[in-house]
Protein backbone atom coordinates (compact mmCIF):
# COMPACT_ATOMS: atom_id res chain seq x y z
CA UNK A 1 0.00 0.00 0.00
CA UNK A 2 1.40 3.27 -1.31
CA UNK A 3 1.75 6.70 0.30
CA UNK A 4 2.32 9.79 -1.74
CA UNK A 5 3.95 12.34 -0.45
CA UNK A 6 4.21 15.79 -1.28
CA UNK A 7 6.67 19.23 -0.18
CA UNK A 8 8.59 16.69 1.50
CA UNK A 9 11.59 17.84 3.19
CA UNK A 10 14.68 15.72 4.26
CA UNK A 11 13.51 15.22 7.66
CA UNK A 12 9.93 14.27 7.04
CA UNK A 13 11.90 11.43 5.44
CA UNK A 14 13.87 10.73 7.92
CA UNK A 15 10.92 10.86 10.83
CA UNK A 16 8.56 9.31 7.94
CA UNK A 17 10.91 6.72 7.33
CA UNK A 18 11.84 5.64 10.69
CA UNK A 19 8.34 5.33 12.22
CA UNK A 20 7.26 3.39 8.93
CA UNK A 21 9.52 0.40 9.89
CA UNK A 22 6.50 -0.56 12.25
CA UNK A 23 4.01 0.03 9.21
CA UNK A 24 5.22 -1.21 6.34
CA UNK A 25 3.64 1.03 4.04
CA UNK A 26 5.52 2.40 0.57
CA UNK A 27 6.56 5.47 1.07
CA UNK A 28 7.07 7.94 -2.27
CA UNK A 29 8.54 11.33 -2.40
CA UNK A 30 8.32 14.58 -3.77
CA UNK A 31 10.13 17.70 -2.79
CA UNK A 32 6.73 19.55 -5.05
CA UNK A 33 3.82 20.86 -4.22
CA UNK A 34 0.76 18.61 -4.99
CA UNK A 35 -1.12 20.61 -7.83
CA UNK A 36 -3.60 19.19 -10.77
CA UNK A 37 -0.35 18.57 -12.89
CA UNK A 38 1.36 16.20 -9.82
CA UNK A 39 -1.76 15.17 -9.37
CA UNK A 40 -2.01 13.11 -12.38
CA UNK A 41 1.57 11.58 -12.12
CA UNK A 42 0.20 9.56 -9.11
CA UNK A 43 -0.26 5.53 -9.75
CA UNK A 44 -1.64 3.36 -7.37
CA UNK A 45 -1.17 5.43 -4.39
CA UNK A 46 -4.20 4.35 -1.54
CA UNK A 47 -3.49 8.26 -0.02
CA UNK A 48 -1.03 11.18 -0.65
CA UNK A 49 0.05 12.93 2.41
CA UNK A 50 0.19 16.70 2.52
CA UNK A 51 1.48 19.53 4.46
CA UNK A 52 0.58 23.22 4.82
CA UNK A 53 0.86 24.80 1.60
CA UNK A 54 -0.16 22.46 -0.62
CA UNK A 55 -3.28 23.48 -1.87
CA UNK A 56 -5.82 20.72 -2.59
CA UNK A 57 -8.75 21.98 -4.49
CA UNK A 58 -11.35 20.70 -6.24
CA UNK A 59 -9.16 20.19 -9.23
CA UNK A 60 -7.02 18.47 -7.58
CA UNK A 61 -9.71 16.70 -5.51
CA UNK A 62 -11.26 15.35 -8.87
CA UNK A 63 -7.99 13.55 -10.24
CA UNK A 64 -6.93 12.29 -6.73
CA UNK A 65 -10.01 10.46 -6.90
CA UNK A 66 -9.94 9.66 -10.86
CA UNK A 67 -6.40 7.68 -10.09
CA UNK A 68 -7.95 5.41 -6.83
CA UNK A 69 -6.44 7.61 -4.03
CA UNK A 70 -8.69 6.81 -0.70
CA UNK A 71 -7.21 8.87 1.71
CA UNK A 72 -5.75 12.82 1.81
CA UNK A 73 -3.33 12.50 5.19
CA UNK A 74 -2.28 16.14 6.27
CA UNK A 75 0.50 15.61 8.54
CA UNK A 76 -0.40 18.78 10.30
CA UNK A 77 -3.50 20.12 12.64
CA UNK A 78 -5.12 22.94 9.82
CA UNK A 79 -6.91 21.80 6.82
CA UNK A 80 -7.66 24.62 5.81
CA UNK A 81 -6.51 24.55 2.44
CA UNK A 82 -8.62 21.28 1.73
CA UNK A 83 -11.28 21.43 -0.25
CA UNK A 84 -13.19 19.08 2.34
CA UNK A 85 -16.82 19.03 0.12
CA UNK A 86 -14.90 18.43 -2.84
CA UNK A 87 -13.17 15.95 -1.01
CA UNK A 88 -16.29 14.69 0.49
CA UNK A 89 -18.19 14.45 -2.45
CA UNK A 90 -15.74 12.20 -4.21
CA UNK A 91 -15.92 9.85 -0.89
CA UNK A 92 -12.13 10.47 -0.55
CA UNK A 93 -11.31 10.38 4.05
CA UNK A 94 -9.26 13.26 4.70
CA UNK A 95 -7.32 13.12 8.39
CA UNK A 96 -5.20 15.24 10.17
CA UNK A 97 -3.08 15.35 13.18
CA UNK A 98 -4.84 16.87 15.73
CA UNK A 99 -2.75 17.07 18.76
CA UNK A 100 1.39 16.89 18.27
CA UNK A 101 3.25 18.29 21.03
CA UNK A 102 1.13 21.40 21.60
CA UNK A 103 4.13 22.26 23.11
CA UNK A 104 6.59 22.85 20.38
CA UNK A 105 3.86 25.73 19.19
CA UNK A 106 3.42 27.50 22.41
CA UNK A 107 7.43 27.68 23.13
CA UNK A 108 8.26 28.68 19.71
CA UNK A 109 5.58 31.84 20.27
CA UNK A 110 7.16 32.48 23.78
CA UNK A 111 10.54 32.18 22.05
CA UNK A 112 8.90 35.42 19.92
CA UNK A 113 7.77 37.14 22.86
CA UNK A 114 11.01 36.67 24.27
CA UNK A 115 13.20 37.65 21.42
CA UNK A 116 11.19 40.72 20.47
CA UNK A 117 11.49 41.87 24.32
CA UNK A 118 15.02 41.39 25.43
CA UNK A 119 16.41 41.46 21.72
CA UNK A 120 18.20 38.64 22.27
CA UNK A 121 19.32 38.56 18.32
CA UNK A 122 20.94 41.65 18.44
CA UNK A 123 22.57 41.33 21.43
CA UNK A 124 24.06 38.02 20.28
CA UNK A 125 25.20 39.52 17.00
CA UNK A 126 26.71 42.85 18.94
CA UNK A 127 28.13 41.07 21.36
CA UNK A 128 30.28 38.73 19.24
CA UNK A 129 31.61 42.37 17.62
CA UNK A 130 33.03 43.11 20.75
CA UNK A 131 30.27 45.70 20.98
CA UNK A 132 29.04 45.42 24.77
CA UNK A 133 26.50 48.56 24.92
CA UNK A 134 23.09 48.21 26.59
CA UNK A 135 21.68 51.54 24.39
CA UNK A 136 18.61 50.08 21.92
CA UNK A 137 18.01 47.05 24.26
CA UNK A 138 15.72 47.83 26.74
CA UNK A 139 12.70 45.64 27.51
CA UNK A 140 9.85 45.23 29.52
CA UNK A 141 8.72 42.84 32.42
CA UNK A 142 6.33 40.01 31.26
CA UNK A 143 5.66 39.58 34.66
CA UNK A 144 2.17 41.61 35.65
CA UNK A 145 1.50 42.43 32.05
CA UNK A 146 -1.87 41.68 30.17
CA UNK A 147 -1.48 38.58 27.88
CA UNK A 148 -4.85 38.38 25.66
CA UNK A 149 -5.17 34.45 23.99
CA UNK A 150 -7.58 34.26 20.89
CA UNK A 151 -8.22 30.41 20.67
CA UNK A 152 -7.82 28.15 23.58
CA UNK A 153 -7.60 24.67 21.91
CA UNK A 154 -4.69 22.76 22.44
CA UNK A 155 -1.89 25.29 21.84
CA UNK A 156 -4.00 28.33 22.97
CA UNK A 157 -3.73 26.23 26.74
CA UNK A 158 0.15 25.42 26.60
CA UNK A 159 0.55 29.04 25.92
CA UNK A 160 -2.00 30.26 28.94
CA UNK A 161 -0.53 27.75 31.01
CA UNK A 162 3.20 29.22 30.54
CA UNK A 163 2.24 32.79 30.47
CA UNK A 164 0.45 32.27 33.88
CA UNK A 165 4.07 30.87 35.15
CA UNK A 166 5.07 34.59 33.80
CA UNK A 167 2.69 36.02 36.65
CA UNK A 168 0.48 37.29 33.82
CA UNK A 169 -3.21 38.11 33.70
CA UNK A 170 -4.86 36.53 30.95
CA UNK A 171 -7.38 37.20 28.92
CA UNK A 172 -9.12 34.77 26.42
CA UNK A 173 -11.27 34.51 23.62
CA UNK A 174 -13.12 31.43 22.16
CA UNK A 175 -16.18 30.17 21.50
CA UNK A 176 -16.58 27.78 24.22
CA UNK A 177 -15.53 28.48 27.83
CA UNK A 178 -13.16 25.82 29.68
CA UNK A 179 -13.89 26.04 33.59
CA UNK A 180 -10.50 24.32 34.69
CA UNK A 181 -8.91 27.49 33.28
CA UNK A 182 -10.96 29.92 34.73
CA UNK A 183 -10.21 27.71 37.71
CA UNK A 184 -6.71 29.22 37.55
CA UNK A 185 -7.48 32.63 36.88
CA UNK A 186 -7.98 32.96 33.40
CA UNK A 187 -10.72 35.43 32.35
CA UNK A 188 -13.16 34.74 29.15
CA UNK A 189 -14.02 37.99 27.36
CA UNK A 190 -15.54 39.85 24.43
CA UNK A 191 -12.40 40.08 21.61
CA UNK A 192 -13.10 44.35 22.13
CA UNK A 193 -11.90 43.77 25.70
CA UNK A 194 -9.23 41.91 25.34
CA UNK A 195 -8.05 44.06 22.26
CA UNK A 196 -8.60 46.82 24.60
CA UNK A 197 -6.80 45.76 27.97
CA UNK A 198 -4.14 43.59 26.44
CA UNK A 199 -0.74 44.43 26.57
CA UNK A 200 0.72 41.40 24.26
CA UNK A 201 -2.21 39.37 22.24
CA UNK A 202 -1.35 35.99 20.59
CA UNK A 203 -3.07 33.98 17.95
CA UNK A 204 -4.52 30.06 18.78
CA UNK A 205 -7.42 30.09 16.79
CA UNK A 206 -8.02 28.45 13.39
CA UNK A 207 -8.34 30.16 9.80
CA UNK A 208 -11.85 29.75 8.50
CA UNK A 209 -14.24 32.52 7.24
CA UNK A 210 -15.22 33.61 10.50
CA UNK A 211 -11.76 34.04 11.68
CA UNK A 212 -10.29 35.42 8.29
CA UNK A 213 -8.15 39.02 8.56
CA UNK A 214 -9.51 38.78 12.47
CA UNK A 215 -6.40 41.33 12.88
CA UNK A 216 -7.47 44.20 11.07
CA UNK A 217 -7.15 48.17 11.24
CA UNK A 218 -10.49 48.20 13.02
CA UNK A 219 -9.39 45.45 15.60
CA UNK A 220 -6.12 47.29 15.88
CA UNK A 221 -7.68 50.50 16.47
CA UNK A 222 -9.31 48.85 19.82
CA UNK A 223 -5.35 47.97 20.68
CA UNK A 224 -2.99 49.68 23.71
CA UNK A 225 -0.38 51.63 21.79
CA UNK A 226 2.81 49.52 21.60
CA UNK A 227 0.79 46.75 21.64
CA UNK A 228 2.91 43.25 21.30
CA UNK A 229 1.00 41.04 18.01
CA UNK A 230 2.26 36.93 18.31
CA UNK A 231 0.69 34.84 14.99
CA UNK A 232 1.78 31.40 15.07
CA UNK A 233 -1.33 30.00 13.82
CA UNK A 234 -1.80 30.50 10.03
CA UNK A 235 -1.07 33.76 7.83
CA UNK A 236 -4.45 34.99 7.21
CA UNK A 237 -5.68 35.45 10.45
CA UNK A 238 -3.76 38.74 10.00
CA UNK A 239 -4.91 41.56 7.43
CA UNK A 240 -0.80 42.16 6.47
CA UNK A 241 -1.09 45.43 5.30
CA UNK A 242 -3.38 46.83 7.80
CA UNK A 243 -0.46 45.78 10.47
CA UNK A 244 2.03 47.33 8.18
CA UNK A 245 -0.10 50.82 8.72
CA UNK A 246 -0.05 50.31 12.49
CA UNK A 247 3.61 49.37 12.65
CA UNK A 248 4.38 52.42 10.81
CA UNK A 249 2.35 55.03 12.55
CA UNK A 250 4.36 52.79 15.89
CA UNK A 251 0.33 51.60 17.13
CA UNK A 252 1.52 48.04 16.57
CA UNK A 253 4.99 48.09 18.87
CA UNK A 254 5.81 44.23 18.49
CA UNK A 255 5.34 42.06 15.64
CA UNK A 256 6.02 38.10 15.30
CA UNK A 257 5.00 36.01 12.52
CA UNK A 258 5.62 32.39 12.13
CA UNK A 259 2.81 32.44 9.48
CA UNK A 260 2.09 34.55 6.78
CA UNK A 261 -0.53 34.70 3.77
CA UNK A 262 1.52 34.11 1.07
CA UNK A 263 3.87 32.45 2.81
CA UNK A 264 3.62 29.28 0.43
CA UNK A 265 5.86 31.18 -2.41
CA UNK A 266 8.64 31.67 0.29
CA UNK A 267 8.69 29.34 3.09
CA UNK A 268 10.62 26.19 3.59
CA UNK A 269 12.83 27.25 0.77
CA UNK A 270 16.46 28.47 0.71
CA UNK A 271 16.00 31.65 -1.07
CA UNK A 272 19.00 32.90 -0.17
CA UNK A 273 20.00 33.81 -3.67
CA UNK A 274 17.23 34.86 -5.26
CA UNK A 275 15.15 38.10 -6.15
CA UNK A 276 12.41 37.94 -3.99
CA UNK A 277 9.15 39.93 -5.47
CA UNK A 278 7.30 39.46 -2.95
CA UNK A 279 7.17 43.46 -1.58
CA UNK A 280 5.04 42.56 0.96
CA UNK A 281 6.95 40.37 3.02
CA UNK A 282 10.66 43.12 2.44
CA UNK A 283 8.94 45.56 4.01
CA UNK A 284 7.62 43.44 6.84
CA UNK A 285 11.34 42.22 7.27
CA UNK A 286 12.48 45.95 7.06
CA UNK A 287 11.16 46.75 10.29
CA UNK A 288 13.87 46.18 13.73
CA UNK A 289 10.45 45.72 15.65
CA UNK A 290 9.28 42.64 13.68
CA UNK A 291 10.71 39.36 14.08
CA UNK A 292 9.41 36.21 11.40
CA UNK A 293 10.06 33.13 11.28
CA UNK A 294 9.47 30.43 8.38
CA UNK A 295 6.65 28.01 9.82
CA UNK A 296 8.88 26.31 12.18
CA UNK A 297 6.80 26.36 15.84
CA UNK A 298 5.57 23.13 15.18
CA UNK A 299 10.11 22.05 14.21
CA UNK A 300 10.84 19.81 17.65
CA UNK A 301 11.98 16.07 17.76
CA UNK A 302 9.14 15.09 19.60
CA UNK A 303 6.23 16.51 17.13
CA UNK A 304 7.80 14.92 14.62
CA UNK A 305 8.18 11.83 15.99
CA UNK A 306 4.98 12.44 16.55
CA UNK A 307 3.13 13.84 13.48
CA UNK A 308 5.11 10.65 11.36
CA UNK A 309 3.35 7.82 14.19
CA UNK A 310 0.06 9.84 14.11
CA UNK A 311 0.01 9.98 10.68
CA UNK A 312 0.52 6.57 9.41
CA UNK A 313 -1.79 5.14 12.35
CA UNK A 314 -4.18 7.60 10.91
CA UNK A 315 -4.20 5.69 7.20
CA UNK A 316 -3.81 2.17 8.55
CA UNK A 317 -7.19 2.98 10.82
CA UNK A 318 -8.60 4.01 7.61
CA UNK A 319 -7.60 1.55 5.72
CA UNK A 320 -9.27 -0.91 8.10
CA UNK A 321 -12.12 1.22 8.01
CA UNK A 322 -11.36 2.26 11.52
CA UNK A 323 -12.00 5.80 12.33
CA UNK A 324 -9.33 7.87 13.22
CA UNK A 325 -9.76 6.79 16.91
CA UNK A 326 -7.54 10.31 18.04
CA UNK A 327 -9.95 12.44 16.43
CA UNK A 328 -7.77 12.63 13.49
CA UNK A 329 -10.64 12.31 11.07
CA UNK A 330 -12.11 15.68 9.37
CA UNK A 331 -14.40 13.85 6.87
P1 LIG B 1 -7.46 23.33 18.56
O1 LIG B 1 -8.51 22.86 17.62
O2 LIG B 1 -7.08 22.47 19.72
O3 LIG B 1 -7.87 24.76 19.14
C1 LIG B 1 -8.43 25.80 18.39
C2 LIG B 1 -9.29 26.61 19.33
O4 LIG B 1 -9.75 27.77 18.63
C3 LIG B 1 -10.53 25.86 19.82
O5 LIG B 1 -10.63 25.95 21.23
C4 LIG B 1 -11.69 26.56 19.13
O6 LIG B 1 -12.89 26.55 19.88
C5 LIG B 1 -11.11 27.97 19.00
N1 LIG B 1 -11.80 28.81 18.03
C6 LIG B 1 -12.41 28.43 16.89
N2 LIG B 1 -12.93 29.50 16.27
C7 LIG B 1 -12.65 30.58 17.05
C8 LIG B 1 -12.92 31.97 16.98
N3 LIG B 1 -13.62 32.47 15.96
N4 LIG B 1 -12.46 32.78 17.96
C9 LIG B 1 -11.76 32.27 19.00
N5 LIG B 1 -11.47 30.95 19.14
C10 LIG B 1 -11.91 30.13 18.17
O7 LIG B 1 -6.20 23.66 17.64
P2 LIG B 1 -4.68 23.79 18.10
O8 LIG B 1 -4.02 22.45 18.04
O9 LIG B 1 -4.61 24.56 19.36
O10 LIG B 1 -4.09 24.64 16.89
C11 LIG B 1 -4.48 25.98 16.66
C12 LIG B 1 -3.96 26.43 15.32
O11 LIG B 1 -2.53 26.50 15.36
C13 LIG B 1 -4.26 25.46 14.16
O12 LIG B 1 -5.53 25.72 13.59
C14 LIG B 1 -3.15 25.74 13.20
O13 LIG B 1 -3.61 26.70 12.26
C15 LIG B 1 -2.04 26.36 14.04
N6 LIG B 1 -0.82 25.56 14.09
C16 LIG B 1 0.37 26.15 13.72
C17 LIG B 1 1.55 25.44 13.77
C18 LIG B 1 2.87 26.05 13.42
O14 LIG B 1 3.85 25.32 13.25
N7 LIG B 1 2.98 27.36 13.31
C19 LIG B 1 1.55 24.02 14.16
C20 LIG B 1 0.27 23.52 14.59
C21 LIG B 1 -0.87 24.27 14.52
Amino acid sequence: MKITFFSSQKYDRIYFNKENEKFGFELEYFDASLDTYLANVITDSLAVCVFVNDKITSEVIEILASKGVKIIALRCAGFNNVDIDAASRHGIKVCRVPAYSPEAVAEHAIAMILTLNRKTHKAYNRVREQNFSLDGLLGFDIHKKSVGIIGMGRIGQAFCKIMLGFGCKIYASDVVTNNSLVEMGVEYTSLNHLYANSDIISLHCPLNQETKYLIDSKAISQMKNGVMLINTSRGALIKTEDVILALKKQKVGYLGIDVYEQEENLFFRDLSSSIILDDTIQRLMSFPNVLITAHQAFFTNEALTQIAECTLKNVKDLTNNKLAENGGLVV
